[in-house]
């Protein structure tokens, strides 16, 4: 399945599963975080605080978890935390698990498509061409080649090394 760049809002993709990226708390944020919180309302905060919180957590580094979408044209958004790039020993082992476990977790609850925002590219100050070649990377994998995949980035930048990305690796 062939993976799509959508210069977009991702709080507007008709897919399955849009991805969150999230911090540990699961309690909202900025960022790409604070846009789905807000499109989706209320009930997605209420979704969020019944995640259990184990270990101060809900969403450990490189994990996720899914939600139902309040309002957003979504079925489930997946929460994934993915690594504070300064921050983080294994940055790459991190992100890629991020990548891994949100499409694990959308096909166990059915989905057939999923979108996901540039991860860790924002606030958790990924360098754009290493987070771009993991991601890339992790969607091209063979066990998740049933899923209609979108990356929906918002800057120009971003789609443009996402672009380079994808057609160096064919
Ligand atoms: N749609 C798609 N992408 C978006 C949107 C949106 N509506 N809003 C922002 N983005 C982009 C950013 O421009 C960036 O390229 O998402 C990417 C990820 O950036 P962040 O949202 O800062 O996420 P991240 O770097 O993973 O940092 C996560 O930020 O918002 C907090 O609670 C969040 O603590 C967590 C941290």
């Amino acid at each position: 399945m062939a993976i799509q760049i959508v210069q977009g809002d991702i709080t507007k993709a008709s897919v399955d599963a849009i991805v969150n990226a999230a911090n540990p708390t699961m309690l909202g944020g900025g960022g790409v975080d604070g846009a789905i919180h807000r499109a989706a309302g209320p009930e997605l905060l209420a979704a969020c605080r019944e995640v259990p919180v184990i270990n101060g957590v809900r969403c450990p580094f490189g994990e996720a978890r899914i939600t139902t979408a309040g309002n957003l044209p979504a079925k489930f958004v997946i929460h994934t935390a993915g690594p504070i790039y300064s921050q983080s020993e294994e940055p790459e082992r991190v992100l890629a698990s991020s990548y891994r476990n949100a499409m694990r977790l959308a096909l166990e609850n059915g989905c057939q498509s999923i979108a996901f925002p540039a991860i860790s590219c924002g606030v958790y100050g990924y360098p754009l061409r290493e987070a771009a070649e993991i991601a890339i990377d992790v969607c091209s994998e063979s066990d998740f080649q049933q899923l209609e995949k979108s990356f929906y980035l918002f800057s120009d930048d971003i789609v443009n090394v996402w672009r380079q990305v994808m057609s160096q690796k064919g």
